[in-house]
């Protein structure tokens, strides 16, 4: 069972992310009353917007045990061959960050997720041959950031793929209410609007910032959070009124100041703001870009009159 009492353990308690709901619903309905395990499902996109909760509820809904793991976790084939043959029937493995496994762990995956079966060496040269074992009927969910960079053998052998979206304000303002009832703190609906505003289209980012924002209110308010009190505390917290952080200003500003507002790589911004260029990538530009920040060119990067105006800079000035 996966911990955090603001995760929800069931489907119908799921706010957000309609389409992916709607269809693993049934998906888990159909498996369900023909006694099978689900099939194998992947959710990619941005982090923070609900990969391990969704994982938890499928094992849940489905009632067996989930095992966690992570692609960076896994390094030698046989690790991966003993994680699938220590689950049990209908098991989800969930594996968070899958576009990392290596090359032979990968290997092991195939006949797995396929026909539930790993082929193991046994022996050396003239003498060598291969085993076959059979595995416990599992379900793998997959987690990844960007599904361009999964193979194309491991992607296909996914049943089910879904790309999951950023939130909407209404969503987020739903889902932060709901966790401020988990956690016992009074907000009133602006108060949960200004926290939604500002968190990102993420729903890991909201739950964060409600906890900060509680502190504030109960020592320097009443311990109610209104749209006064969020302002004010994620003005200190250096969130800003579109939910761009210090990060998300610093690279448009760079790019701005630095860059003449682009065209400019990937690679380069990345190191002039001192970020890894995957985490820029995967991070940072989804929710720029989503939100008209920034744009792709196939020269590069640019930042969009929007950047200008909201970080306070005259386009024609610079
Ligand atoms: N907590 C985090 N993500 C959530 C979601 N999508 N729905 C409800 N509560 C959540």
């Amino acid at each position: 069972k996966i911990e955090s009492h603001l995760r929800p353990q069931l489907l119908e308690d799921y706010i957000g992310q309609a389409k992916a709901k709607e269809t693993l619903k049934i998906y888990i309905e159909a498996a369900k009353s023909r006694g099978e395990a689900l099939d194998h499902v992947l959710f990619y996109g941005p982090p923070g917007l609900g990969k391990t909760t969704l994982a938890g509820i499928i094992a849940n809904e489905m009632g067996v045990n989930i095992k966690i793991t992570s692609g960076p976790a896994i390094e030698k084939p046989g690790e991966m061959a003993a994680i699938l043959n220590n689950l049990q029937e209908g098991d989800v493995l969930f594996v968070d960050e899958i576009h990392r496994l290596n090359r032979q762990v990968e290997e092991i995956l195939y006949p797995a997720m396929e026909d539930f079966a790993i082929d193991i060496m046994i022996g050396k040269g003239a003498s060598a041959r291969s085993i076959r074992l059979d595995l416990p009927h599992f379900t793998l969910v997959g987690a990844t950031t960007r599904a361009g960079m999964l193979t194309a053998p491991l992607r296909d052998r996914f049943g089910v793929v879904n790309r999951l979206e950023f939130y909407t304000e209404k969503e987020l303002q739903t889902i932060i209410i709901r966790s401020a009832g988990v956690l016992d703190v009074e907000i009133d609906e602006k108060g949960a609007l200004e926290m939604a505003r500002r968190s990102r289209g993420t729903p890991r980012l909201a739950n964060r910032l409600l906890k900060r924002v509680r502190d504030f209110a109960q020592v320097k308010y009443e311990g109610v959070i209104t749209e006064e009190v969020a302002r004010q505390a994620l003005d200190l917290l250096d969130v800003d009124r579109l939910g761009l952080d210090h990060v998300d200003r610093n690279l448009l500003t760079t790019m701005i100041e630095k860059f003449q507002g682009g065209p400019v790589g990937l690679d380069t911004l990345a190191a002039a703001i001192g970020e890894d260029a995957g985490t820029v990538e995967d991070v940072y530009e989804p929710y720029l870009l989503k939100n008209g920040f920034l744009q792709r060119t196939p020269r590069g990067r640019v930042v969009t009159d929007l950047a200008y105006t909201h970080l306070g800079f005259d386009k024609n000035e610079e």
